[in-house]
């Protein structure tokens, strides 16, 4: 992109974020609830949208670097611009600016008429952001670190890290792109693109209504997930509570990207009983090896011929279990990725992009993660291919910009 470009962008943008300040965000939303009746999630409230809302279909997750030598008022105006977008598209309307045949259109328009499909932008900022933005450090939350290695790591350093991360979800692929690509265009000149991953198929529930959705091992992914309903476990597991110092970070939640590539060719030549196994769920019902139905509680004490442990000690969800953890759990809420072919293998490079929250991700992800590569079955089918630790701010409330209430 030439500077030239950045520049109009830019100028385009300031006149956009004086229109809204002029009130026409308010003429837009009387518009709102007719582009997207019955289908748009409500971007303020306590804890950001896309975390407990019932998971989307798809997902768009972007990540930013900080463009060399930005500084902290430049990246407070970024992403105060970034939640008044987030706002409008949340609610189905398009990017605001000039209009006019001499202008780049302000709405790059590929979601024109798509309505809001259950849009939800949830920000998330990396350890990269505190360490590279002069005078941010103050701000950086204590609990924001990054991972530790993992055995069998494989990742790509490019797709992983990133000063600044936005999961976009929605019911409509294109609704999803559409947003990640209005708010990067939007940061030109301050911030760049540093990877996207597009995902399909939700591999989680959120909410008791939803179903099980399966992942690409084609076993049901999600049963024992926290859910929107269990707010005493998310006040313990997800959310950043009262004593945070960081007044941001309170109601907030820590975001773990993981790109984990599946081995499918290996996997579809175990026989179902090796997969059961590797799982400790049986693949049609999903119901623990235990049980019978998909809901039946999880007996990891259960045992069978020779007195062995009906759940094997290296099935995942024996390996994952809270009880085998000290309690520890999270909401998980990844997505399917297919991404082409191996070039040198020719095999698929298809898996999960495994999303979780938690308070504390070296209290939670990285303890889980430690115990999954050492003695997780399921691990030796998988690659871990990306990795990204973000912390999440808490909701904004009605008229409050990210920039201003995180950096200002
Ligand atoms: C491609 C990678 C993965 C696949 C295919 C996968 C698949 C599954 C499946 C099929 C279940 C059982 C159904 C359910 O309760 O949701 C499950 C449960 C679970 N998984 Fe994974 N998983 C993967 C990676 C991970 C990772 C990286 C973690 C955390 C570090 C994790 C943590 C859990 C937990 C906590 C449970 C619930 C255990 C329980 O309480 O019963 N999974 N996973």
């Amino acid at each position: 992109v030439s500077e030239e470009r950045f520049e109009l962008s830019r100028r385009q943008l300031l006149g956009s974020s004086a229109l809204a300040s002029l009130g026409l965000l308010a003429t837009g939303s009387a518009t709102a609830s007719a582009a997207s009746a019955g289908s748009s999630i409500a971007f303020e409230g306590p804890h950001q949208a896309g975390i407990t809302t019932p998971a989307q279909d798809h997902l768009v997750f972007a990540t930013f670097d900080l463009a060399p030598g930005v500084s902290r008022g430049e990246l407070i105006a970024t992403l105060d611009e970034w939640s008044v977008l987030a706002r409008r598209l949340a609610a189905g309307l398009p990017v605001p600016g000039p209009s006019g045949a001499e202008y780049p259109p302000a709405d790059p328009g590929e979601a024109t008429g798509l309505g809001a499909a259950g849009l939800s932008l949830t920000l998330g900022l990396g350890p990269a952001l505190f360490a590279g933005l002069p005078g941010a450090g103050s701000r950086q939350p204590t609990t924001l670190v990054e991972l530790p290695a993992f055995p069998g790591d494989q990742l790509d350093l490019q797709r992983s890290g990133g000063a600044l991360c936005l999961q976009a979800c929605a019911d409509d692929p294109q609704v999803a792109f559409h947003a990640a690509h209005s708010l990067a265009r939007a940061g030109l000149g301050n911030v760049q693109l540093r990877a996207l991953q597009v995902g399909f198929g939700r591999t989680s529930s959120t909410t008791a209504g939803q179903s099980t959705p399966r992942n690409l091992l084609g076993f049901k992914d999600g049963t024992n997930n926290l859910l929107a309903s269990d707010r005493r476990q998310l006040a313990e597991q997800v959310w950043v509570g009262a004593d945070e110092t960081q007044e941001w970070m309170r109601g907030g939640s820590y975001l773990v990207a993981r790109r984990i590539r599946m081995r499918l060719e290996d996997w579809a030549a175990s026989s179902l009983a090796a997969q059961q196994e590797a799982v400790g769920r049986f693949k049609a019902s999903g119901a623990p090896l235990s049980g019978r139905r998909e809901h039946d509680p999880v007996d990891l004490m259960a045992t069978g011929l020779h007195g062995l442990p009906v759940i094997p000690d290296g099935a995942h969800i024996r390996v994952a279990s809270p009880e085998a953890n000290g309690g520890i759990r999270l909401l998980r809420r990844g997505y399917g990725f297919a991404d082409g072919i191996d070039p040198v293998t020719g095999e698929l490079d298809a898996g999960l992009f495994f999303i979780s929250f938690q308070q504390d991700p070296g209290r939670q992800f990285a303890a889980l993660q430690r115990r999954l590569a050492a003695n997780d079955v399921l691990h030796r089918y998988l690659v871990h291919t990306s990795s990204g630790v973000y912390a999440v701010p808490r909701g904004l409330g009605e008229g409050e910009g990210w920039g201003s209430v995180i950096l200002g």
